[in-house]
């Protein structure tokens, strides 16, 4: 391998990079290399077959010879500065956003600022294009391995991140089924649905993941289907939990996000099984926390039934209390019955009012309560 610096930084940094300095035109930059062990100076003949090249990429990339996808692939100029070049667009990139998005990889080429300007091979990841040129020729011995690049989102579920991520691995590897055997296209689009959903570290909660692989539309299914489970393979290192993600190479990528980011209707609808209820084996782990909460649980049920009951004995009072007050005590000011059951200072000087020895003994003698007797006795 070469002497390789990857200047990618953070996916965030580059968005927002890519927001400040070059234009959009609804293509966002996932990510960028530049192999600095190989440079050409300025003005020299390779820059300028380099300029040629990026054009005709994007010039041809509407009268794509794998239509509706734009690929290309080119050569320009002759030994020792001659520049190969390969262009796709994603699948569901029309010949005009196709072109728009290519015609944006010259920034990076010549751009002002920490791009590849004098670098001789460079790798360029729009969300909707790429672009990997190089002073080798790559094309007529592909090796996926020249190049690849990795990101997560900044955001995680908090819970389940295993479950999650065991998600994210069957709709890209049911996606990389459908790209390879069932397109011509090599692209496919789907989503992952969970009822239950994931609650992530931002405070939101998950119920859908969206996924897109493809392929180069010139390689066979079986090495189309190959080239996407070598990334596959590496998604549990790649990703812990990542709500989005993306393992981009040149001659095949899939990207994950629970947003939506491509266009057109899923191609595949997934619907995660629910997940099985937490294994009796679990429990040890966590025993006095699960006992712990069953108790809390039982105790809980009890105290509500023992509350239940002292409200409806209360209440019961209440009524006698009121009663009795209008009938024999001449500052009772509240006429309204309804009102007085509700009523927490009426309720609080009458009670205060039969706390008194005798007047409370006089009053339950008369009413002749005497399951009623024994409670107000005690208060
Ligand atoms: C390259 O060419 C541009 C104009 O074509 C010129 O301004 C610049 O100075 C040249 N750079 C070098 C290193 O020759
Ligand atoms: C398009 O590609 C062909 C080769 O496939 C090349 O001959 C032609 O010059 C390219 N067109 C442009 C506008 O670059
Ligand atoms: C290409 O797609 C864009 C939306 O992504 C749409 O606005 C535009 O009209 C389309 N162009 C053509 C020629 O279909
Ligand atoms: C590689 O090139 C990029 C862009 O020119 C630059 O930002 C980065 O610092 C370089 N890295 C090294 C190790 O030279
Ligand atoms: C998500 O996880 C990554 C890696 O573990 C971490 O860098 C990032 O800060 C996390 N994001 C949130 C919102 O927790
Ligand atoms: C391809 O599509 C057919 C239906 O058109 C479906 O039955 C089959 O399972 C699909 N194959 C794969 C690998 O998804
Ligand atoms: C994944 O993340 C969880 C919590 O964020 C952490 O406990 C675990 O060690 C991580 N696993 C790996 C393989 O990084
Ligand atoms: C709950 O905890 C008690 C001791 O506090 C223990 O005797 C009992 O076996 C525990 N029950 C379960 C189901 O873990």
């Amino acid at each position: 391998m070469d002497i390789r610096s990857v200047c990618t930084a953070s996916v965030l940094l580059l968005l927002s990079l890519s927001r400040c300095f070059l234009p959009s035109a609804g293509a966002d930059l996932l990510e960028y290399e530049c192999n600095n062990g190989t440079s050409y100076a300025a003005n020299s003949t390779y820059q300028s077959n380099l300029r040629s090249l990026l054009a005709s990429l994007a010039a041809n990339a509407s009268r794509s010879l794998f239509p509706p996808v734009g690929f290309t692939t080119a050569a320009v100029g002759a030994s020792p500065d001659k520049v190969w070049g390969l262009g796709l667009c994603r699948g569901d990139t029309n010949g005009t956003d196709c072109e728009s998005c290519l015609a944006l990889v010259p920034d990076i080429a010549f751009g002002q600022g920490d791009y590849c300007m004098g670098v001789k091979e460079v790798s360029v990841f729009y969300d909707r294009c790429l672009v990997h040129y190089s002073f080798r020729d790559f094309l007529t011995s592909p090796d996926n391995r020249i190049v690849e690049l990795r990101g997560a989102g900044d955001d995680n579920v908090t819970r389940d991140a295993g479950r999650f991520d065991a998600l994210v691995v069957s709709l890209v590897g049911a996606l990389s089924d459908w790209a390879a055997f069932n397109t011509t296209t090599r692209y496919a689009v789907g989503t992952m649905v969970s009822d239950d959903g994931f609650a992530t570290a931002n405070g939101a909660v998950v119920h859908r993941i969206n996924g897109l692989v493809q392929c180069t539309p010139d390689q066979a299914p079986g090495k189309c289907r190959d080239c996407l489970q070598a990334l596959i393979d590496e998604m549990p290192e790649a990703f812990n939990g990542s709500t989005g993600g993306h393992i981009l190479r040149v001659w095949c990528n899939f990207r994950f996000e629970v947003f939506e980011f491509y266009d057109g209707s899923p191609m595949l609808q997934l619907v995660a099984p629910r997940p099985a209820p937490p294994p009796s084996s679990t429990v040890p782990t966590d025993q006095t926390g699960g006992n712990g909460t069953r108790w809390r649980q039982h105790a809980a049920t009890a105290s509500a039934i023992v509350l239940g009951v002292a409200l409806i004995l209360l209440s019961i009072f209440t009524i006698l209390l009121w009663r009795n007050t209008r009938r024999e005590l001449p500052y009772q000011e509240d006429d309204d019955p309804a009102s007085l059951l509700f009523n927490l200072p009426t309720l609080r000087r009458a009670t205060d009012n039969f706390a008194e020895e005798n007047k409370l003994g006089q009053l339950v003698q008369s009413r002749q309560t005497p399951s009623c007797t024994r409670k107000f006795g005690m208060g």
